[in-house]
């Protein structure tokens, strides 16, 4: 079968403020959640104000000064789009102030124009992995109700504000990730109750549902997703007890697509909270707000996993503890290849939340190596995306209605989990570091020639590797 992908399939990148930006308290931005864990989201929480500690964060890849030469490498690579992520502390230093930054402002009007010279559609993240450190240290972070108003203050703002310059917004970043890491998550202690967790996650899908709402009021021609880190189980055995152990694993993520989706706690969460003797405070009005459902459904996707009854069988992964797969190979950050687990992905949302799709998080973190002539030839990420991708036009072919696709990082960044920038991910190469020494100089590797003729010739020069055409 030929492979070509829809006419106005959406291509690019995706990229989040904390890792890329650097800048970290120019022009007037306040402290993050993310700047207080300088070894990344498992490290520990350091209080900046306090510490005078550095993180390769502080200046991460400098887009915030470079992203004029990086805006132009993607369109060289013929993106239609650019996933990114706003710093909420760029617009709102501490979160409660009732007047934005005007210069972190400024300068989002400065990126979304240079995109538009390229014709490069911007996928907006209104907050990825990150919140205002002084809402956490002032007011508990999510776990306050008030904090819902703050985040809405400060959606409206950027809404009003971009509102003729982009079209396609996400919420949060991987709203499944809180009930794993819930200091990054929801600004809660990492020892925080399940309860305490459970309430700061209604606190956010409250808000979410409200920013909803707010866009399609300000911007009625928009589009506005949720994003889940699509963690999808399989059953490791046929044993019944596993079968059962993987549907209630599944449902621990799929639970927030379907609040976003539906408009409601589905009923499988009562019996769970019941029994876990989970009280969360729910009001008339948050129910009133939920019903403002999601556009599409965005999700990240890098690795399958497998559900068992016996939880002695979990490994720590990078975000989520795993059960691995024993028929599939790992990368050298032992995450588990998987890219039929795409296409099931792709297929089971679908079917369930019957939504358009969007992925905006996949590839490959791996370790470079620079030639001595200065290439880079990374075919095994050439070979993990194509694998991928072929995979996604088969999902297509079986009817989900799919948005687009943007790779994570398409140039070096910085990782989430422990900040790492030996994790690479990009096509485009960056000189630095882990100590923070590099000239940050920019150079294409081998995937972005590739990566090129993919988007030009919209799939076609992918190969699926199980035909025999
Ligand atoms: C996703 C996050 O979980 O995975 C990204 O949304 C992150 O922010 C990506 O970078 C890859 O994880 P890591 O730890 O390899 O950077």
């Amino acid at each position: 079968m030929t492979i070509k992908f829809p006419n106005d399939f959406l291509w690019g990148g995706a990229i989040a403020a904390n890792q890329v930006e650097g800048a970290y308290r120019e022009d007037g931005k306040g402290l993050s959640s993310s700047d207080c864990t300088p070894n990344g989201l498992f490290g520990d929480i350091v209080d900046r104000n306090q510490n005078n500690i550095t993180s390769i964060k502080d200046r991460a890849i400098d887009f915030y000064h470079r992203y004029p030469e990086d805006i132009a490498l993607f369109a060289e690579m013929g993106f239609t789009c650019l996933r990114l992520s706003i710093a909420w502390t760029r617009i709102f230093p501490n979160g409660d102030e009732t007047q934005p930054n005007e210069k972190g402002l400024a300068f989002y009007d400065r990126l979304f124009d240079e995109m538009a010279k390229y014709n490069i559609t911007p996928l907006v993240t209104l907050s990825h992995y990150e919140m205002p450190y002084y809402l956490i240290t002032q007011y508990g972070g999510w776990g306050n109700r008030k904090v819902i108003e703050f985040f809405t203050r400060y959606a409206k703002t950027v809404f009003e504000r971009y509102k003729n310059k982009v079209k396609y917004w996400l919420t949060f970043n991987e709203i499944n990730m809180s009930l794993h890491e819930p200091f990054t998550g929801v600004g809660l202690a990492r020892n925080s109750t399940k309860e305490q967790i459970y309430q700061a996650i209604h606190h956010q899908l409250v808000a979410s549902s409200q920013a909803v709402k707010l866009c399609h009021e300000i911007i009625p021609d928009a589009k506005i997703g949720n994003m889940l880190l699509g963690a999808v189980a399989y059953p490791l055995t046929p044993k019944p007890e596993d079968v059962w152990a993987t549907h209630n694993e599944n449902h621990g993520w799929l639970f927030f697509g379907d609040v976003q989706t539906r408009g409601y706690y589905p009923t499988y969460m009562r019996r769970y909270f019941k029994e876990n003797n989970i009280n969360i405070n729910i009001t008339d009005q948050d129910k009133e707000d939920l019903k403002s459902t999601v556009d599409f459904v965005s999700f990240s996707y890098y690795m399958s996993c497998c559900g068992t009854s016996d939880d002695s069988l979990r490994q720590k992964g990078n975000i989520l503890d795993m059960v691995p797969n024993p028929y599939l190979k790992a990368s050298e950050w032992g995450w588990q290849i998987d890219p039929t687990g795409i296409r099931y992905l792709l297929n089971l949302l679908y079917e369930r939340f019957q939504k358009p799709l969007f992925i905006v998080e996949n590839g490959l973190g791996a370790k470079d190596q620079v030639q001595p002539d200065g290439s880079i030839n990374d075919d095994y990420r050439i070979d993990y995306m194509n694998d991928h991708l072929v995979q996604v036009h088969e999902a297509i072919e079986d009817g989900v209605e799919v948005l687009g696709y943007t790779s994570w990082g398409p140039i070096d960044l910085i990782s989430a989990s422990k900040a790492e920038v030996t994790k690479r991910y990009g096509f485009i190469y960056v000189d630095l570091n882990q100590d923070g020494s590099g000239s940050l100089q920019r150079r294409p590797k081998k995937s972005f020639y590739w990566y090129q003729s993919v988007i030009k010739s919209n799939g076609q020069t992918l190969k699926n590797k199980s035909s025999n055409e």
